[in-house]
């Protein structure tokens, strides 16, 4: 027998872009008392519960979440497990940040049970923190990427993830070879990417950390696998910037390195990116790859602002996703990556208004991702990935919630004071797996 889930709640979806045309609230479809009913992990229908409720199957099951609203699950679009234990370490930006709290870090994660124990604490932070679906740096070890993946598939969660390649200018004992990384990644490929909802990214840490013969590697890897996904980091820190024109002096730019190495199409993903130029943008547009916007993060190493409005400038539009960038960002939770990317916009004389905010938490992120055809939307055919928001969850949010008069003003208000507190459930492919 079929077996139908329903929920009935507010809900958002997105009809269209809310960065492309005027007013922002003409790109959502927004339905106040709503029933959203699922199927084997999917959306079957969404509709008014007024209309929807009398096609209900008798032996439905259904959740109400009255005053609260059923948004698609976020999706964070640069993260490192790894890195849950050291968020919150003190005073460095990002090179020396990296030697004395990172790397000493990374070194334990050859120990699977180690691996396992935090890759199970990053997931339930995660859900716990409303998102469904990260792109995530493991580590070196391929340990570190089996546990990943394990403990993932437990969940039933959406992840792209992949084994860290570096073979220079780290400890010896976080380093692997041009030939390693290959073999390794291959063998990991194999093992998980598409293996139930698990998806492999091919994951160079930084120039900086790569050779040359290592970031062809990774581009041969990419040519061999069409749909594999890239991950690394970009143009995040001057010093770091410094740094790679000294190792690669016969390259144009920065980006010009992973271009030359072949590492540059859709499914790339480019965090950070936080010192381009027009040209850079120009290019990742023409390539199609995407950026992790990081303004947690970036504020925390100080590593600068990223011109959002610009990456997304319509003419010649960059796929740009939110990254928490745990552990540089100090969260997890996208609401307050958004809130802290509308001080950030602030600063540059932009606005970031909360639909697009939310757009880019969700369908954004997807799309960064090219999965927009699965995940990050409220409608029929996408994964029942879910975040349940309330937006009076905490004493200070309940006062103002009470005097916001619009819709856009209480997304407003989750948008700046929102955070984990504000999650009340979540739910993968129809299945609940946290409830505050
Ligand atoms: N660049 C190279 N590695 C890292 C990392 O682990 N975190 C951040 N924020 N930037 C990096
Ligand atoms: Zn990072």
């Amino acid at each position: 027998m079929t077996q139908y889930s329903a929920i009935r709640a507010p809900f958002l979806s997105f009809k269209e872009n809310p960065f492309t045309n005027g007013d922002p609230l003409s790109a959502i479809h927004y339905e106040e008392d709503g029933l959203v009913i699922i199927k084997n992990g999917r959306i079957i229908s969404t509709s008014p519960w007024s209309t929807g409720k009398n096609a209900l199957e008798e032996s439905t099951t259904i959740e109400s979440y009255p005053n609260q609203l059923l948004i698609a699950g976020m999706v964070d679009t640069h993260v490192h497990y790894p890195q849950l234990p050291m968020v919150a370490s003190y005073g460095e930006q990002l090179l020396s940040w990296l030697n004395n709290y990172v790397f000493p870090l990374e070194a334990r994660f050859s120990d699977p049970e180690y691996a396992r124990v935090i890759a199970r604490s990053f997931l339930s932070e995660l859900l716990r923190a409303g998102t469904t679906t990260a792109a995530v740096f493991c580590t070196v070890h391929p340990e570190s990427v089996d546990a990943f993946f394990t403990e993932s598939t437990k969940l039933n969660t959406c992840m792209v993830a992949g084994k860290v390649l570096m073979d220079r200018n780290a400890p010896k004992n976080l380093r692997d070879t041009a030939q390693t990384a290959y073999d390794d990644s291959q063998a990991l490929i194999q093992r998980w990417h598409k293996t139930g909802r698990q998806l492999y990214a091919v994951t160079p840490r930084f120039a900086p950390t790569s050779t040359e013969e290592q970031l062809n590697t990774a581009g041969a890897l990419l040519a061999e696998h069409s749909d594999v996904f890239m991950h690394t980091h970009l143009l995040e820190n001057k010093a770091e910037i410094a740094w790679v024109k000294e190792l690669f002096p016969h390259r144009h730019s920065y980006l010009d390195v992973y271009d030359k190495a072949g590492l540059l199409r859709p499914r790339s993903i480019l965090a950070h990116t936080v010192h381009a130029q027009e040209k850079d943008f120009q290019r990742c547009h023409d390539t199609g790859c995407s950026i992790a916007h990081c303004p947690s993060s970036n504020q925390f190493l100080g590593s600068g602002s990223f011109p959002l409005f610009q990456a997304l400038k319509t003419d010649r539009r960059v796929k740009v996703g939110l990254g928490s960038d745990i552990g540089a960002g100090p969260t997890l939770s996208l609401l307050q990556v958004l809130s802290d990317s509308y001080k950030v916009a602030q600063g540059l004389n932009t606005s970031l208004h909360p639909i697009q905010g939310l757009w880019l938490a969700t369908v954004g992120g997807a799309e960064a991702l090219g999965l927009e055809h699965q995940i990050g939307n409220i409608i029929p055919g996408h994964f029942a990935d879910f975040c349940i928001l309330d937006p009076a969850a905490t004493p200070l949010g309940s006062i103002r919630t009470q005097s916001a008069s619009t819709l856009s003003d209480i997304l407003f208000t989750l948008m700046m004071l929102g955070d984990d507190r504000s999650v009340s459930a979540t739910y993968v492919a129809g299945k609940k797996v946290y409830q505050r």
